[in-house]
């Protein structure tokens, strides 16, 4: 479904629509409400009373009520507490409750009633941004594969206004809608089963969207593949019919001199374990373990229509991780991209291997200013942090402070996690230059796991997110689905090069 958004500086209750929404802050003055609502409904405040409504977080009222011979809601949602201003997330949430009411009442026309941006210490255009990326995201569903009931219309947002600038808030929800949209492309990309979504399938996406969108797009086959002797790759693809792909994208400035950033994101389509077999109950969700590629490539395709003034080049390795009689074996020992030999004594930890090679790659080839990856890549990172945290890792510091920057910005947390010398002997190996699994006695499975990263940057500098705990499945979170793909990754990474280029 689509999302049309008009701005309105009429009167509240004069657009005809189903629902008429507004924000409160908790122990809100009930004198300051629209004078409107309250002709409308004047025993508002006995009401919410009745109801213990008073604007805490996560809460909501709605009060149906006739409106010219039309039954409308009144729904107010609370921000929670004011402290010297709103935690933006909370406006974030409310608005996504307002838009699940919406799905639940079976509406489609909502005027909202706009808080201010300084309510929340940011400017219209961001608070445009965040309402239209925020209505995006959870106007989204997965029911590709779900017999449609058919007859869904269109979302008709109306924004009535207060003191607002319009074109700043045009200007964000544009933007916003852009933000929204790739959101949505990564979710369906990483919601659809491993049986629709090869890594052939999500390499002819990416350069899909390269030709739409004007970006530079190569594509190695798993023949090129072996021939450049990313031999992490090759070997985590082996025991797959599937060819392995290795998919850049580029984004190129007009500006003269502009420097160079790179994102890789991890695309195993589907994670069996391989010969190392999981489980079944840890293999239902493993069509998630291309996460960290899908946000590079939907991050790709906003940031293609923002123009910023850096260069991004991004980089997708692709494979499906299946056991066969031709699949990688524990024990087997490959060559990686940068000459280092691993020994594979898991061939669950695929991850790291194809990363490795992809880092490697990133670093001989384009020598960028500074490398960024995400990766669904660990257990041990989803058991640390569970689903609200990505983990960070990495040893510069000003490339950490970019990226906690734009994850908060972004509304995408991030909690780093130790990636020191202490560590570094943890993949030693007294048959190859690296273990791709960790001595026992380090633990520290999500930082053991980095430690190999580490390996293949080649000094350049680098951090990496393991987004293993927050990609999938998420609880809680109105704009968010539980069961279903979040996307995480993309307003981060959107920001952070919105942010190098300043
Ligand atoms: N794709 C998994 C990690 C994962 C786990 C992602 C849960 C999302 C949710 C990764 O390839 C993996 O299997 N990692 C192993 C590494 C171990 C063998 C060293 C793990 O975490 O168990
Ligand atoms: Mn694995
Ligand atoms: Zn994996």
């Amino acid at each position: 479904m689509a999302i049309n958004f008009s701005l309105s500086g009429k009167q509240f209750l004069q657009d005809g629509a189903d629902v008429y929404a507004l924000f409160v802050e908790q122990d809100f003055d009930f004198k300051k409400l629209s004078s409107e609502l309250l002709a409308l409904f004047p025993h508002l405040e006995t009401y919410c009373k009745e109801q213990d409504f008073s604007g805490k977080e996560q809460s909501n009222l709605s009060i149906p009520v006739m409106h010219e011979q039309k039954l409308v809601y009144i729904l107010l949602a609370g921000l929670g507490k004011k402290e010297k201003k709103v935690d933006i997330e909370n406006y974030r949430r409310a608005l996504a409750r307002i838009v699940r009411f919406m799905q639940r009442v079976k509406v489609n026309n909502l005027a909202l009633h706009l808080p201010l941006a300084n309510l929340f210490g940011v400017t219209d255009q961001v608070l445009g941004q965040e309402t239209a990326t925020i209505a995006h995201m959870t106007d989204y569903i997965f029911d590709t594969f779900k017999e449609q009931e058919g007859g869904e219309k269109d979302i008709e947002i109306i924004l009535v206004l207060q003191k607002h600038n319009r074109a700043a808030l045009q200007k964000g929800i544009k933007n916003g809608e852009i933000i929204g949209n790739s959101i949505n492309d990564a979710r369906e990309w990483v919601n659809l089963p491993a049986n629709v979504l090869r890594p052939d399938e999500l390499a002819s996406q990416a350069k899909q969207i390269a030709k739409e969108h004007d970006l530079g797009c190569t594509i190695f086959n798993e023949k090129k593949i072996n021939e450049l002797g990313m031999g992490g790759l090759a070997a985590v693809s082996s025991g797959s019919e599937q060819e392995c792909r290795f998919v850049i994208l580029e984004y190129k400035t007009d500006k003269k001199n502009a420097q160079t950033i790179g994102f890789v994101g991890k695309g195993i389509t589907y994670d069996s374990g391989g010969l190392s077999i999981k489980p079944s109950k840890s293999m239902e969700t493993m069509k998630e373990d291309m996460a960290g590629g899908a946000a590079v490539i939907a991050a790709m395709k906003a940031l293609a229509q923002f123009k910023p003034a850096v260069n991004i080049i991004a980089i997708i390795p692709l494979a499906e991780n299946l056991p066969s009689g031709v699949a990688a074996k524990p024990g087997d020992i490959v060559r990686m991209y940068n000459g280092k030999t691993v020994e594979i004594k898991n061939t669950d930890a695929e991850g790291r291997l194809i990363l490795g090679d992809a880092l490697a790659y990133m670093a001989k080839n384009y020598k960028p200013v500074m490398m960024f990856d995400l990766a669904t890549l660990t257990g041990a990172c989803q058991h640390a942090l569970g689903p609200f945290f990505s983990g960070l890792f990495g040893v510069d510091e000003s490339i950490i402070k970019k990226v906690e920057k734009a994850a908060q910005i972004a509304g995408e947390p991030v909690w780093r996690l130790p990636l020191t010398k202490d560590y570094e002997k943890a993949m030693d190996c007294p048959v190859a230059d690296l273990c791709n699994i960790a001595n026992p006695k380090f633990m520290a499975g999500a930082t053991t796991a980095a430690v190999f990263l580490k390996n293949f940057v080649n000094d350049i500098p680098w951090a990496h997110l393991d987004i293993a705990g927050t990609s999938f499945n998420v609880p809680d979170i109105p704009y968010q689905r539980a069961e279903m793909a979040t996307g995480v990754g993309v307003r981060l990474l959107i920001e952070l090069a919105l942010q190098w280029a300043k």
